[in-house]
Parts: structure tokens; sequence; C-alpha cells
């Protein structure tokens, strides 16, 4: 918390620190009240950054007992003790400094440091949460080796956990036992980790590729000891396919991971001892969803990827911070896409990009892959930082191809093993390693904001080419007037009649490969460039940007029947779902101005007709299939409506429209479908099995768009479901399109039969609070009331006020602003209990300039969180940005 505004940190201002911190030694003395934490630090002065003698340690809601310097009490003129600093003059060159703090877990309500969980401690230091531990250099450039012992009352906290390798027990005089734990690997501080609980855990091993045996064990609270088997199973698929797709070979004997209920984000990759957000971690068919289950699976790998990149491979500082999450989520989408399927992974992830950070990417806080200066780094933990930053290291390996990417990933590795680097030498490994020069490339790390390709065609007949003309350019950002040009990788191919045609561009030879020769990537690297096909036998529709090759927004003026074609007859899947997409869009569109204008909606039999043709499509994989007949979200045709253009409430009239047409128009394909499709033996996670759920739950959807007889099927999916994700998909279903009459007993019965599972009831909180019916603000009001809900677990706030105000648009947008008065009375409340998910929850807020008629009253809430006392640095930073 702090009163006066709080100061901006600048990538500029970087400095290697003037110590090292060779060990760590650390003590900690758990207790029901308070805990002491003992630091040993062996110091040695950096002289390669001069000469000084002074020492500022972080540290934050400490109080310092003790300190010691070589043995001897410190004389108290050689230390000042700051808000969130202490300060010490005249260090020898290398010396050993020992600080006592006593710190109070139980109130640690931020989640970051130690605090407490349920009845177990845990801790959470990325970003700078050690520093509430001990007095530390809490930088990620300072690596260290750290031993940790631990005691504490062994009937309360049997299991007593850190990195690294367990080399002592004991038990002490007065009682408490004693565990000692030292971890080889040298970390920054945001890598350290401590567990003490009653916990029951699963055990199983891991032959790496050298033959060394790694015992791996999940830890969770007894009653979930049944749910840790796909973890487990995800876990060891992981450790394999990082050895063979990226060389990567686990480095200790030992791999932990432990599930807490009280968890700001998904998870976190501390070394050999990862601590898990419960809800990404357990399964089981009635707590978790099929999503849930793919989830898992991407999140265990992610975190498991991070032993390398991250962990052993780290970074120099906070902006650099997609080097290591950048590259991760790139690695975790690769093994997703092996796992399962790659396409249907690519749209699921090209969904989130577009309809989520390019809403970012255009806000009052867009900032490049690698930001120049910040507030409070924790509200850079971004879909930009993370999602953006994977598709910069996917057009990397589009530009290398698949070897030079790999030989670049492996110098990388070899050059900065046990360093702390930046994305300039992930850069420079990559072009060392292929020959590629990526000098222009570098501006996806430095310049914010979406690109813009316009694409315009030309078709000469007589001389059979077809010209694609492409320019670019990328909107403002805050701090970022004007833009240099992109290196964009168009992948695309050209569709004619019978199929894909063979690509010849003008001025270059023949390809001599006739086998791939209908697929090509233009690079695209200037304002504006002319592509000329030759040797066409036919007018072609283009195929553009395939696997969406690169995060930019692409335009070119389809017809209707260009993308009909596309999307049954592309080569590309990733093309064929977009222009299903774009159909939709601009089908809604269409719609919208005519209930607008007062008219009756029509829907185009164009549409209607290619969403049949979908539904008798046997050949298509049914996920797939699920995602084409899926229309865009209501965010990402709010985010496609522009600034101060997206009304909602037309948005939501004509999409529901569009859904009743469909499922009138195809009612019996869509039952046929539905019948089809229903899963016969016992729940499953397989892809298979999720598939074919999947695509019911569309259907059930358009289905009861379109009337009764929908609803009654929802009716009898709950009753008769056997897992939670038919459960939800049918209670979403009655709540979004039917009445009280259709949704009460079901919501009801659904909390009788589940309410002892938390992961189930947070489920339960979200469908309620999506709902659209009027009586919504009321109802999360009430629910946060509920015994189950509670402000201090991030969890139930993310599903209950977080959905509101993320999936409720037309609830949250109300014309009398009392979702925006809710939203804004619960950042208020939570702002001191803990700041990182009160300015996280915010960010709906932050958009007001899109909402046509809307904009004044979302803008006064936020002015009314600007004059609050005791802002904390993570809201400050939102609010103050977005009024800018
Ligand atoms: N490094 C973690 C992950 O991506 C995320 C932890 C972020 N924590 C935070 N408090 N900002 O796997
Ligand atoms: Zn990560």
């Amino acid at each position: 918390m702090r009163d006066a505004n709080p100061g901006t940190i600048y990538l500029k201002d970087y400095q290697a620190p003037n110590y090292l911190i060779n060990r760590t030694e650390l003590h900690f003395v758990l207790g029901e009240e308070e805990t002491l934490v003992t630091s040993r630090l062996h110091l040695l002065r950096n002289t390669e950054n001069g000469d000084s003698s002074e020492l500022i340690l972080d540290g934050q809601d400490l109080e310092l007992v003790e300190i010691y310097l070589d043995g001897d009490v410190l004389d108290p003129s050689c230390y000042e003790v700051g808000e969130a600093t202490l300060l010490l003059r005249d260090l020898p060159e290398q010396c050993l400094l020992s600080c006592v703090t006593r710190i109070r877990p139980q109130l640690n309500t931020s989640l970051e440091g130690l605090y407490r969980s349920q009845t177990m401690f845990c801790t959470q230091c990325e970003a700078e949460g050690f520093r509430k531990i001990t007095y530390y250099l809490d930088r990620p450039d300072v690596m260290s080796v750290f031993t940790v012992t631990i005691d504490a009352d062994a009937d309360r906290y049997p299991v007593l956990l850190s990195n690294g390798n367990l080399e002592e027990t004991s038990l002490l005089a007065n009682g408490l036992t004693r565990v000692l734990w030292h971890d080889p690997f040298p970390k920054p501080s945001y890598l350290f980790a401590l567990v003490a609980g009653d916990l029951e855990h699963i055990e199983d091993s891991f032959t790496t590729c050298s033959g060394r045996e790694v015992a791996l064990r999940i830890y969770v609270e007894e009653k979930d000891i049944d749910k840790c088997d796909h973890a487990m199973d995800s876990l060891k698929r992981s450790m394999r396919w990082d050895e063979e797709v990226f060389g990567r070979e686990y480095d200790l004997d030992i791999f932990n991971v432990v599930a807490v209920d009280d968890f700001n984000m998904g998870a976190m990759e501390n070394k050999s001892l990862n601590i898990f957000n419960t809800s990404c971690v357990l399964c089981d068919p009635n707590t978790t969803t099929d999503v849930g289950y793919q989830r898992v699976e991407a999140i265990v790998a992610h975190e498991y990827f991070h032993n390398w990149s991250g962990n052993r491979v780290t970074c120099r500082d906070w902006f650099q911070l997609s080097l290591k999450e950048g590259f991760t989520v790139f690695r975790d989408a690769e093994f997703s896409s092996d796992m399962g399927s790659r396409t249907v992974k690519r749209v699921e992830d090209v969904t989130l990009l577009r309809s989520a950070q390019f809403a970012e990417d255009a806000g009052p806080m867009a900032h490049p892959v690698r930001p120049e200066s910040y507030i409070e780094i924790n509200n850079f933990y971004t879909l930009t930082v993370y999602e953006k930053g994977a598709e910069v290291v996917r057009m990397i390996h589009t530009l290398l191809g698949p070897q030079a990417f790999r030989a670049g990933s492996d110098l990388y590795f070899a050059r900065h093993d046990g360093q702390a680097v930046t994305c300039e030498d992930f850069v420079l490994a990559m072009e060392e390693a292929s020959g590629a020069d990526l000098g222009q490339f570098r501006n996806w790390y430095s310049q914010a904001g979406t690109p813009r390709l316009t694409v315009t065609d030309a078709w000469n007949k007589e001389a059979g080419s077809y010209a694609l003309t492409i320019s670019q350019s990328c909107p403002a950002t805050p701090g970022q007037d004007d833009k240099k040009p992109f290196v964009i990788p168009v992948a695309m191919g050209l569709l004619g009649d019978a199929g894909n045609l063979r690509l010849q561009l003008q001025g270059e030879a023949p390809d001599p490969d006739t086998e791939d020769n209908t697929h090509m990537v233009l690079m695209v690297d200037k304002p504006e460039q002319t592509f000329v096909f030759e040797g066409l036998p036919e007018k072609p529709v283009p195929s553009l940007l395939r696997g969406f090759s690169a995060p930019v927004r692409l335009e070119f003026d389809y017809s209707r029947n260009d993308l009909c074609r596309l999307m049954s007859g592309d080569d590309d899947g990733f093309v064929r779902w977009d222009s299903a997409q774009s159909l939709g869009v601009s089908v809604i569109t269409e719609v919208q101005a005519q209930l607008l204008a007062g008219d009756e909606a029509q829907v185009d039999p164009l549409f209607l007709e290619a969403c049949g043709a979908l539904l008798q499509d046997d050949a298509l994989d049914p996920a797939m299939l699920a995602e084409m007949l899926s229309l865009p979200s209501e965010n990402y045709l709010a985010e496609l409506a522009g600034e101060g253009a997206a009304d909602v409430q037309g948005i939501y009239r004509a999409r529901t429209a569009v859904l009743a047409a469909v499922g009138s128009h195809c009612r019996e394909a869509l039952e046929q479908r539905y019948a089809q499709l229903a899963v016969e033996a016992k729940y499953a996670a397989t892809g298979e099995q999720i598939a074919a759920r999947s695509l019911r739950a569309v259907c059930l959807n358009y289905l009861a768009a379109a009337g009764a007889s929908g609803l009654a099927l929802a009716n009898a999916q709950f009753a008769a479901a056997d897992n939670i994700t038919e459960r939800l998909a049918a209670l979403r279903v009655l709540s979004q399109f039917g009445s009280r009459s259709d949704w009460e007993a079901p919501m009801a019965k659904f909390y009788d039969d589940w309410g002892h599972e938390t992961l189930a009831v947070n489920q339960w909180l979200a469908v309620q609070a999506s709902m659209p019916d009027d009586g919504a603000i009321a109802r999360v009001r009430h629910l946060m009331e509920h015994p189950d809900f509670d402000l201090r677990n991030p969890n139930k706030v993310r599903s209950l006020v977080g959905t509101f105000a993320g999936q409720n648009p037309l609830n949250f947008h109300r014309e009398d602003g009392s979702g925006y008065r809710l939203l804004r009375q619960v950042v208020a409340e939570l702002n001191s209990i803990n700041p990182q998910i009160a300015s996280r929850l915010l960010a709906p807020l932050t958009k007001w300039r899109y909402y046509q008629g809307r904009a004044e009253q979302m803008r006064s809430e936020l002015e009314l969180l600007a004059s609050m006392d005791g802002l904390s640095a993570d809201v400050f930073e939102v609010v103050s940005k977005s009024l800018k």
C-alpha cells in the first residue's frame, strides 16, 4: 500500500547488482501466530559493477528482530530500515550478513510471500514476493544456492517441503520436527518455495533419456487424493515430450507438485517444487470439465517446461518476462498440439488472442512484449507478454523452419545455462544458429499495438496473373505514436474451383519440389508490397494468414460466397474456421443493423445453408466442427466494433437472433447430431469423447436458442449426465435461454449434489454470474453473501465477479450503471485485501472507450477508485493509465 503516487521503473535504468549472494541459508520456525525467518547471506561485492560498499536490500512488511555481520551484532549506525528497504553501509567486499525477521503469514491476504491457504503454509514469490519473507536482493539476476531449514509442529505439518533434495530430518528437543533441503542449482529468489501442511501424495517415477530415475509426487489435501492421476500422466508426457522435441532432460532426482486452494494465478514453476492452484491440477469427472482436463495438461506441461525455459536460463530483469513466458507458452502450445488436434488448439489460442489480447493492445494498458516501464510488475503478467510473446516465438519458428529453430533453442540453452539473460540474447542465439537476420523482426519486441494488414487483389485474365497488394500499419499506443514496419510472415495459398492452386511468384524460379507448391509464406516487411502470381487458370480466392501465421488483423474484402468456398474447400484448417467466423461476423452485423432499424431479423440463407452443410459433413472432426459452428463471442464482436461503437445490447440481440435462426433452420440436423453423438461409455477425458461432447453442447445451444424442444433436451441431459461437463452445458443453456422455471430446480440440485466440492461450486457460481436476465446483479450480490463465497479466495472472486464483469456483457453494461458500480465496489474492497486480484478484476472497466453511450459512467467509476485513500500500486497503475 502506498500513499503517495508510486514511482515508475524503467528498463533503461537497469543496473547490475553491486553485490552477489553466492549462498543463501534460510531457517524458518513456523508458528501459529508468527514465523521467524533467519537468513544467512554470503555476500560478495560485484566488482564488475563499481566499488560501492553500500547495499540496499528489499524487504516489505517485515519486522527486523536481529542483524549480524560476520557473526557480530551490527551497529545501528551501519544500517537503516526504510519502508521497503534495508540499507547497509560500509560492507566489506565479502561477508556474511544474517538477519532475523518476524513475519505473520496468517495475516497475509495478498497471497505473495509466505501465507496460509486453509491449513497449510505455502509461498508465492514471483515476481517480488520473496521480499515479504526476508531482506534480500529480490531481483532475478541475483542467483544463489539455497539451503533451507524448516522447524514445525509435526502433527499439524507432517509434510515440510522446499526446493531441491531433502538432506536431513530430525526431531528437536522442543518437540518440533526439523527438515533440511538443499537445492544445488543457483536460482533467483522468485523461484524459492516452501510448503508445510498435512498433505497426502501420490507417487510415480520417470526415467530420463540418460537413464536417471526421477521420483514424481503430487501433494494434495486428503479429500483430493483421487483427483491427481491426470496431472501425473500429464507430467510424465511433458517430461518425455521435452526430451524428444527440445532435447531437454530433467536435472534433479525429485519433482514435487503441491495443490493449494488460495492462489493468485494458475501455477508456479519453483525449482522442483511447483505450486499449483487446485483448479489447475485436480481432475475429477464431477468437478472438472473437459476443457479443465485439457487445461490441467497444458499447465502441468507449462510449469514443467519452465525448468529449462525460466529456471536453468532465467530473466535478467522483469522487463524480460516474455523471455521465459512467451517461449514457455509456445512450448506448451506445441505440446498440446502434439497431444491432441493441432488445428483445434490453434483455433482456441487465436480465439483468446483476438478477443482479449487485441483489446489489451488497443487499450490504455497496451505495452510491447518487452515493456519499457512499469509501476507494478504484477500488472505485466499479461496476455501480451504471454500469448503475444508466444506468437512472436512462433513467427521466429516459421521464419527459421523447425530445424534451425531447434538449433537456435539448443544454442540458447547451452550458451546461457545458469544465467539471467534478455530477450535480445534469445534472438541472438536464433540468429547465430540459423544465419537469419532478425534485425527488423525485433520491432515485435519493442512496439506495442496490433498491426493491421490491408490486402487488395487484381486479376489479369489475359496474363493469367493475380496480384496481391499488402499494406501494413499499426495504430498509436501509449507513448508510441509512430511505428516502424514489422516483419510479418503471411502464410497463404490460392483456392481455385477444384482445390488449391499451384503457386508461382513472378520473378522467382519455379519450385522444383512439386509436392507442396500450393502453400507459401510471404514476407511482408514494408509499408506496402505487391506479390504477383503467374500461370493461373482462373481467378482464385486467396487463403490468407494460414495457421494465423502472425498476430495481426487482416482485412480483405471477401464476398460471402468466397468465405463459403474457403470454409468448405481450403487445405488449411485454420482458414476454414476463420472463414466461418468472418461469415458469422458479417451476418450478425447485418442482423444488428436490421434490428436497430426496427426491422425483423433476416438471416442470410447462405449462412443457414452453410451451417446445414457443416452439420452434414461427416468427414470433419467433431471438435473442429464444434469450433466452426460456434458464433463469434460477444467480446470479440465488441472488439471488432471499435472505439465508441460497441453496442452491447445490439450485439446480444443480433447474436441471439442468429442462434435462433440457425436452430430453427437446422433443427433436424442438429437433433440428429445431438442424438448420434451421445457418449454411451463411462466418462473419460479422451479426445474422442471430448470432441463429441463439445459438438453436442454446440447443437444443444442452437436448439435451445430456437425454443422449447432444446430446453427439454437440456433438462434431460442435466438429469442423465455422469459428469460436470454435460451438467454445466445443460445448466448454461437453461439459464441462458430458459425462464426461472427452467433453471431454478436444476441449479439448486447441482448445489445439493456437489456443494461439497469447491471446484464444482466455483463453476456453479460462474454459470449464475453469466445469466442474461434482469435479476443478474441482485443474484451476484446475493451470491457474494453465500457461505461458500470468500473475497479472500481468488478462485471464488474470479468465478463470480470476474465472470460477471467479463462474460455477462448485457448486465455488466446495464444502462443504469449498476454493473459498473458492483465491480468498482468489489475492487475497492479487494484493494486492501489482495491488490493483485483487485487490479486484474478491474480490466473490463479499462475498456471504457469502446462502449457506445457508456463511456462516462465507466470512467466515473474509475475516477471514484482513483480518489480512494490507500490505493495499492497495482490498482493505481491501472486506474491512472486508463484515465489518461
Ligand atoms: N510464472 C508463473 C507462470 O506463468 C506465473 C506466476 C505469476 N505470479 C504473479 N504473482 N504475477 O507459470
Ligand atoms: Zn509461465
